[in-house]
């Protein structure tokens, strides 16, 4: 496998989408808490092909599959498949290594490249916070030792920093237990990289655009469920399907914005008291 990933640009914005959270499962009909994950995904899948943004890439932050059958993965690797562009990927607390590289590893649109050379002023740097048998998230000494290498490679291009788990609160005790335990460590490696703009997540299941020291923290609806801000408890949010459209430009600047399904058909089971 090469180092990394060279995404040529003949104009110098960088065009990127997120997608994230699609738990799929190795059965086409099974749900998560009363969503065919599978069909949300496609209606997802289809909006993106009817839009206008034109992107380069696809970046997918993880819980790629729900059941822990991995050949869940053969079905997210197909279905990704009709967007007709390099998907990259990195792993969420219910992925399952290393049966997630060896099944992707088996379709040639599926890149298993962690760091991204994207035109000639942006690198995209994915990185494995995954705890075995843990939904919290940590990011090992070899993560950070790799962060830190390919942020000294190239320290004159701006950086996007992609992983699974949260760093801010979103105001909701269940799901903050679960949140990045060592982000003092992750800020301790960035603070060196000036360069440095963005941290983009999944995990949580909803969008968000904020400031954490300095850098702009990104995170994404799922393409399944969604999960309400600022509740103590386990609470679904009625919101649509989404993901997030990336514009990364040659002075640093980024511009972003999440869309989501224009139809609301894929409802949750609002009696579900957890996942
Ligand atoms: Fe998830």
């Amino acid at each position: 496998m090469n180092e990394f990933y060279s995404l040529e640009k003949k104009d110098s914005v960088v065009r990127l989408l997120q997608i994230t959270d699609p738990h799929l499962f190795s059965a086409k009909h099974d749900t998560l808490l009363g969503v065919n994950t599978t069909d949300s995904f496609q209606a997802v899948l289809d909006q993106i092909q009817h839009s206008p943004f034109n992107y380069e890439a696809v970046l997918a932050t993880g819980d790629l599959i729900q059941d822990h059958n991995p050949e869940a993965y053969h079905r997210f690797a197909e279905m990704v498949k009709q967007l007709g562009k390099p998907i990259f990927w990195l792993e969420g607390n219910h992925d399952q290594q290393p049966q997630m590289s060896l099944y992707l590893a088996k379709h040639s649109h599926i890149q298993p490249e962690k760091q991204i050379l994207a035109g000639s002023h942006w690198q995209i740097l994915l990185l494995n916070s995954q705890v075995a048998n843990a939904p919290s998230g940590n990011l090992s000494f070899g993560q950070l030792a790799w962060l830190e290498s390919k942020l000294a490679e190239y320290p004159e291009r701006y950086v996007l920093v992609g992983l699974h788990h949260n760093i801010l609160p979103t105001n909701s005790a269940w799901l903050d237990q679960h949140c990045l335990k060592n982000s003092d460590a992750l800020a301790e490696v960035l603070s060196h990289y000036p360069n440095v703009k963005a941290i983009l997540h999944g995990h949580i299941h909803q969008e968000v655009d904020a400031i954490w020291k300095n850098y702009r923290v990104l995170a994404t609806p799922s393409t399944c469920i969604q999960f309400k801000p600022n509740c103590n408890e386990f609470t679904l949010d009625l919101l649509p399907q989404g993901w997030r459209e990336l514009s990364l430009f040659a002075d640093g600047r980024i511009e972003t914005r999440v869309k989501r399904l224009t139809s609301n058909e894929f409802l949750p089971d609002l009696r579900s008291k957890g996942y």
